[in-house]
Parts: structure tokens; C-alpha cells; sequence
């Protein structure tokens, strides 16, 4: 009997949070604030994202307080089920941002390779804004460059668009959902259809071991560290 077998699956965290829908949209106002107050250059047609607007610390606000204090058990989580064991780290959050999507807007493809693990949590989402989509340029089941590309598509090489010969997947996601998923992976949106602001913030996370140098597997306990301007 043949048997098709799969491997080097991608794993996406997805779980909601449970926050009230007005803590949501205190959160959500607070990001549309900011935005007013740092708006994009003239035109500029994009969403507006806080990291590039020089607003990427969102955690240190203590209005966001209760959001990360869910995000750890949701990390560790998230790392039990890649099989690891999550005590032997630290997780790191080194920036956070909210996100602005009117109608129309997506955000491009683009990952956060200075991080490690990255998350995104939806406050505010209206009916029809646009989901995340995670893109993979190489993909391993194409056997022949281009033939899972949308020029290929249209020629009819692929019969019935499927996770085997995708090249990219979108993360439905409602209101109050938290998405994880490597900091590493190409991400960018769909376009907003929806007539609201569309509000999501992104987290970057960074691992360390946990008080231990290691070999090479990952970065040491940051208390090991020692700035070389403390040298005399
Ligand atoms: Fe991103």
C-alpha cells in the first residue's frame, strides 16, 4: 500500500486570551492615540506599525500590564509543544508595537530576524479586516523553481491548492486571539476589507538559556554577560 509521508512541519501557537472587551479597547484606543500623534510621512500608503514610527516599546506602558502578564504561560506553551522543554529558558520580550490597518492596507512580507520568537494579539478586529499570512519562498515539496507560484498557478500546473503545494498560509484569527509562532518565518497581512481600523500588536521575543552558559544551542543567561565597558 503506498503511503505518502510528511515532514518539517511549521508550528503556529493560536489560543485566546480572555481579556474583557474593554481592557481590548483601551488598548486599542491608546495605539490609535499614538498613531495620531506620529503619523505616517505624506504619502506614505501603508499601515501604520509603532516600530517604525519609533514606538516599539509598548511593553513598558503599564497599560499593557495584564497582556503580558498572559503572554509567559502562552510562550512556555507554545515551547512544550515543539517538543522542548521551556524551563531551561528565559523569554525575553525586546519590543512590542501596535499596529493601525484601514481599509485597504496590508502589511508586506517581512520577519523580525533580530528576534526569536514572535507573537501578535488582536485588541481590535473587525468583521473582514485582513488575517495574517505566513509566506514560504522555498517551499520543500516543489520539485521545480516557480511551479507553485501564482504565474505557475494560473497555467494549471496545480489542480487543487493544498497545504502540500502552498506558499503561504493564513492564520484566521478573531478578536482577543494570540498568535506565536517564530520570529524568523516571513509574515504579512491580507488585505483590510473592513471599514474600521484594524489593531493587532506585535511582540518580539527573545530566548536565553536559563542560568547556564551552554555550548552554542543558544545565547547564555543575560546575568552571565558582562558589558566590555565595565573592563578597566
Ligand atoms: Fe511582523
Amino acid at each position: 500500500m503506498p503511503e505518502t509521508l510528511n515532514c518539517f512541519p511549521l508550528t503556529v501557537y493560536k489560543d485566546q486570551l480572555g481579556l474583557s472587551e474593554a481592557y481590548r479597547r483601551e488598548l486599542g484606543q491608546k495605539i490609535i492615540e499614538t498613531s495620531e500623534a506620529n503619523p505616517l510621512a505624506d504619502g506614505e500608503d501603508h499601515p501604520w506599525t509603532g516600530d517604525l514610527q519609533g514606538h516599539d516599546l509598548f511593553h513598558l506602558d503599564p497599560l499593557t500590564a495584564n497582556l503580558f502578564g498572559l503572554l509567559k504561560t502562552s510562550v512556555t506553551t507554545y515551547v512544550f509543544a515543539l517538543g522542548m522543554d521551556p524551563a531551561r529558558f528565559q523569554y525575553h520580550c525586546t519590543r512590542s508595537w501596535g499596529t493601525v490597518s484601514l481599509l485597504g492596507e496590508h502589511i508586506p512580507v517581512h520577519n523580525h530576524s533580530q528576534s526569536h520568537i514572535s507573537a501578535v494579539y488582536y485588541p481590535v478586529k473587525p468583521e473582514g479586516a485582513g488575517n495574517l499570512i505566513l509566506h514560504n519562498r522555498n517551499p520543500p515539496n516543489e520539485f521545480a523553481p516557480g511551479l507553485f507560484g501564482a504565474h505557475a498557478s494560473e497555467r494549471g500546473y496545480v489542480q487543487e491548492l493544498t497545504d502540500f503545494n502552498t506558499m503561504s498560509a493564513t492564520m484566521a484569527a478573531a478578536e482577543d486571539d494570540l498568535i506565536i509562532f517564530p520570529s524568523k518565518q516571513l509574515h504579512g497581512t491580507e488585505v483590510s476589507e473592513a471599514d474600521s481600523p484594524r489593531i493587532s500588536i506585535a511582540v518580539d521575543i527573545v530566548v536565553t538559556l536559563k542560568g547556564e552558559s551552554g555550548g552554542e544551542y543558544s545565547m547564555p543567561d543575560l546575568t552571565l554577560w558582562r558589558d566590555l565597558e565595565t573592563f578597566d
